[in-house]
């Protein structure tokens, strides 16, 4: 299959058709062909690795738990298919383990750390037993402990920082400047940045963090000019809940 650059992340798979972060939506990403699927992970009461975006299970089950205060059992007996389509009925909340089963020859899963470093010996025990190509995993999250300290463990893998970016009308200025994350993601030696792809986005961002040899992701575009202009300033990486569709539009 034809590559193209930058890299298409299926944001939660293929969340546009497909209930987000679950197999069906994951296995749909890789049959309609994604380069990468990216999920989110959090901790179990007994300490499993679960795929799931919040932290609480209500909005996609309809059933209020915690994951944290959920056991691996209890979490299984959910569905979450459901609330997207009636076809789904009683689609699983995954396991890491269960997704990196799914992943194909030459294709990657992005994980996003949603929870403490207290789920990282636990990720590390699941990507080293599933035995990929280091290539073939990333990781990214929010919290500066988490990714610092998953480099540390994990030294062979890509790690990304995500931040979310403001701009403060009363100051003019970008928050957190662009110096400032640099200087964070140089500091615990990531590979680069994943940053919303808001307004606030601008080219010359863009240049600052290629010009110091890091990698730039964005999420969440599903707007196909947009897409244009990300993939003209040289962003590496894009994610979206329409991975396939994107791809095929900018072949
Ligand atoms: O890829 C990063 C993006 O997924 C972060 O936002 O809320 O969709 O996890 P969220
Ligand atoms: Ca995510």
């Amino acid at each position: 299959m034809k590559k193209i650059k930058p890299l298409i992340i299926a944001h939660r798979g293929e969340s546009y058709d497909a209930p987000e972060n679950t197999l069906a939506s994951i296995n749909l990403a890789w049959q309609r062909g994604a380069e990468a699927v990216e999920i989110d992970v959090h901790l179990s009461k007994d300490n499993n690795v679960i795929v799931i975006h919040d932290a609480s299970t209500k909005r996609v089950s309809g059933k209020s738990g915690r994951i944290k205060n959920l056991t691996l059992h209890e979490i299984k007996n959910l569905d979450v298919g459901s609330w997207k389509n009636v076809k789904y009925k009683n689609e699983k909340i995954p396991t890491l383990e269960e997704v990196l089963k799914t992943i194909p020859p030459n294709k990657k899963l992005i994980i996003e750390i949603k929870s403490g470093v207290k789920i990282l010996p636990f990720l590390k025990i699941e990507i080293k037993r599933a035995n990929l190509k280091p290539n073939q995993i990333e990781i990214i999250s929010f919290g500066y402990a988490a990714v610092k300290n998953a480099k540390l463990i994990l030294p062979e893998y890509k790690i990304l920082l995500l931040a979310d970016l403001d701009y403060n009308s009363y100051t003019q200025l970008v928050s957190p400047p662009v110096e400032k994350l640099i200087e964070k993601v140089k500091k615990a030696n990531l590979d680069g940045l994943n940053v919303w792809a808001g307004k606030i986005l601008t080219e010359e961002f863009t240049q600052k963090v290629k010009s110091k040899g890091l990698l730039l992701y964005v999420w969440t575009v599903n707007d196909f000019e947009k897409t244009k202009e990300l993939v003209s300033w040289g962003i590496d990486g894009i994610t979206t809940d329409r991975a396939n569709w994107m791809r095929e539009k900018l072949l």
